[in-house]
């Protein structure tokens, strides 16, 4: 029936109509009154519109589809899409810090409250999830990505296609996915957003498309094409990438809109005027022209010109107006339109209860010397430092759905959770950073952060004398919201120096430190580490922050996350992740000491900081006999992968247990490690439980130099561990 009915559709429109539905316009002037007088009205009612996005609130979007249907000659509902990227108006953290869950049901329950709740309020489309594998911690998008695995990566990636579309995209409570950016902006030269990205095609496989791949499995319903060059052609107009790959390998069935002007960002590329851009994009295989007005104001000509061809446009249209069918507009434009469910089914008690439960097991404890943490809820704590009562720091980049002044702040949530328990001093401790800086891009530093107008001195000894009259120092530091997320790229990886100078003071009140780190990517902590007893990075964890936060540093919570990005000793290393290759000559010695004619510094070792995987809890998990079920294997068969894992400290805890594997030999270099399965596990205190796992011929395939997905029979060691680096292992053969 969806084929008869597009198809009928199609022949009755024109031209222009179906120019039309190939533009998405930004939403502009809308706002509800205005609709009916405003620009982008008059191209809806003309039939010039096929969707709008980040328009909000039911009142509008009825408004507008309201001209879409009612005013314009074939009535075709318009598609409403919006950044729901963390959540909607209940906010969850970044995805780099909701991947350190290793949690996918919670990553799929948080894109089902984000549908639930964006759709209550019209919306039936998100441009998320992002599945840009990065290396890069300069870039500042590595915090709406989930770190550099492309395994783990690509199970976040299918949970939230999962949690976004659920089972049946046509209910009124679920939205469609746009996988993006499609492809490799993750790895930008230099780490510099928007920059030239230059890649093997045999990386590109095994290393960077997987978890588009599969998220595209996983049904999403759409893909963004990304804004940087790949083998010299712009993502958006880059037909190998987009037809080849993901149409016709991939078998991707939905449609492909660019990025923000990406038609005519192909200008600056140097790919040719606004015509030969907009063909070249039509022509590699985009569906949706998003603000570019290159579809809009040029395909016609171009088809009189006989540059494309009608069965192009025609293709376009209908694989837009298949997504509206599947989300069920066609029979009820208004259906993502209810007021009742606006006012109830948005920041509910329930869904932020999720929320602060979620954020909570997305924090990662990185240092807890002594058993410092958790902390006993009596006593005085000195709670210093820019990010302890900033409310409207908490959720991060692409929070553009939610209303952050209802976001409490660290230091209220806190004196909320614990009452008169503990006696909360506070001082802010610094700004941000010092003025030169702040002043140099006032935005990237915080423009809604409050600044002291005393000497940095003066707000310094403020709080050592705070800190002085307490048990114990909380120090909230770190990066604000808007020095990660697009066009945000640093190519300094340190805490900003005014609060690395903070903590240098604090720590010679000799009172116990704990730093809670607020950061939207991996940072250097390699001069300030020992400034501190405890770190917990919380990353930006969203509306239910500061209440989260006071959880785990209080053993409401045991924290169970680990990093899904290698955080790096110092900047020169990077890039600087788990999975990479061993050259022919790595070091020899297992002590990281410096061997000339290696592959390493003459000034720093080559192990970063933490590891990828790596994460503490209060409690202790010890790993032993770790088991195979068969020392060979061949295609057909399947090994178990056995260990005994105990909780031998003094509180129940989750631990996310973690398989990789090496293949030792092959036609091709392969990676020293490769996560291949994870398991979070609750084990209460004394437990042991034996965790297995399966190893098939799958998990051992990869691409060749032909690009043929292959497992080649040889010598493999399995790993399994508490992080990437401290691991037990075995050997196995592959036989044919
Ligand atoms: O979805 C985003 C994308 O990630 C970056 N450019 C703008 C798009 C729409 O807001």
């Amino acid at each position: 029936p969806r084929q008869e009915f597009v198809s009928e559709l199609i022949s009755k429109m024109t031209l222009e109509e179906k120019i039309g539905q190939l533009n998405l316009p930004s939403s502009g002037d809308i706002t509800t009154g205005q609709a009916k007088s405003s620009n982008i009205a008059k191209k809806i009612e003309d039939g010039q519109v096929g969707g709008l996005f980040n328009i909000k609130s039911v009142a509008k979007i009825k408004d507008v589809q309201k001209i879409a249907v009612e005013k314009s000659r074939l009535g075709i509902p318009l598609i409403f899409g919006m950044d729901v990227i963390h959540g909607y108006e209940t906010t969850f953290p970044i995805p780099l810090g909701l991947s350190t869950s290793w949690d996918l049901e919670a990553v799929e329950r948080s894109a089902r409250i984000a549908a639930t709740e964006a759709s209550a309020d019209g919306i039936n489309w998100t441009f998320s999830p992002m599945l840009d594998i990065s290396r890069e911690p300069r870039w500042g998008r590595v915090s709406e990505g989930n770190g550099e695995d492309p395994y783990l990566a690509g199970k976040i990636g299918a949970a939230m296609v999962k949690g976004y579309q659920g089972d049946d995209l046509s209910k009124n409570n679920t939205i469609l996915s746009c996988v993006k950016h499609f492809a490799l902006y993750g790895a930008p030269e230099a780490g510099r957003d928007y920059n030239t990205v230059d890649m093997s095609h045999i990386r590109m496989y095994n290393e960077y498309f997987p978890p588009y791949k599969a998220a595209i499995e996983a049904g999403a319903g759409s893909v963004m094409a990304s804004f940087n060059e790949i083998d010299g052609i712009p993502a958006t107009g880059n037909k190998w990438l987009l037809t080849d790959v993901l149409r016709n390998q991939w078998k991707f069935k939905g449609f492909v809109v660019t990025d923000y002007t990406g038609i005519p960002e192909m200008i600056d590329h140097g790919m040719g005027d606004l015509q030969t851009v907009s063909a070249l994009a039509l022509k590699a295989g985009v569906e949706m022209d998003m603000v570019g007005d290159g579809f809009l104001n040029t395909l016609k000509k171009s088809l009189d010109e006989g540059k494309v061809t009608i069965a192009e446009i025609d293709n376009a249209v209908r694989l837009i107006l298949n997504a509206k069918y599947d989300l069920g507009l066609f029979q009820d434009p208004y259906k993502y339109c209810d007021e009742k469910r606006a006012k109830s089914e948005i920041y509910t008690n329930g869904f932020r209860a999720e929320a602060r439960k979620i954020a909570s097991e997305s924090m990662v404890l990185m240092k807890n010397d002594n058993q410092l943490l958790p902390l006993k809820k009596s006593g005085i704590v000195a709670l210093i430092g820019p990010l302890a009562d900033a409310g409207n720091n908490m959720a991060g980049t692409w929070s553009v759905a939610t209303n952050q002044t209802r976001t409490k702040s660290f230091k209220d949530a806190m004196k909320e959770v614990l009452g008169n328990k503990v006696n909360v001093l506070y001082a802010q401790g610094s700004n941000l950073d010092y003025d030169a800086e702040f002043q140099k891009n006032a935005t990237m530093f915080g423009k809604d952060l409050n600044r002291d107008s005393r000497t940095p001195q003066q707000i310094i000894d403020e709080a050592v004398a705070v800190a002085q009259k307490s048990d114990v120092i909380i120090a909230a530091i770190g990066e604000s919201a808007e020095m990660s997320g697009e066009s945000s790229s640093r190519t300094n990886l340190e805490i900003p120096q005014s609060q690395r100078d903070l903590l240098e003071a604090l720590k010679k009140t000799g009172k116990p430190i704990v730093v809670v780190l607020f950061t939207g990517r991996p940072l250097v902590l390699t001069n300030d580490i020992d400034k501190t007893n405890a770190l917990l990075n919380v990353w930006f964890p969203g509306s239910e922050a500061g209440y989260a936060i006071t959880d785990v540093l209080f053993g409401d919570v045991n924290p169970s996350a680990k990093l899904s990005a290698t955080f790096p000793r110092s900047l020169g290393q990077v890039p600087i992740f788990y999975n990479h290759k061993n050259t022919g000559r790595p070091l020899a010695n297992k002590e990281g000491k410096f061997e000339k004619f290696r592959s390493n510094y003459i000034d720093e070792r080559n192990e970063p900081l933490f590891p990828f995987g790596f994460g503490l809890s209060y409690t202790k998990f010890d790993y032993c006999n770790l088991k195979i079920s068969t020392d060979k294997i061949n295609a057909n068969q399947k090994m178990t992968v056995s260990v005994d894992v105990k909780n031998s400290g003094n509180y129940d805890g989750k631990e996310v247990v973690q398989l990789y594997i090496r293949d030792l030999v092959g036609s091709v270099t392969r990676p020293v490690k490769e996560l291949k399965g994870f398991q979070k596990v609750l084990l209460k205190k004394g437990e042991t439980k034996n965790i297995t796992f399966e190893i098939s011929v799958e998990d051992l395939k990869f691409y060749n130099s032909d690009l043929d997905f292959v497992a080649e029979p040889g010598k493999f060691q399995v790993f399994v561990g508490t992080n990437s680096d401290e691991v037990l292992n075995k050997e196995f053969e592959l036989v044919k």
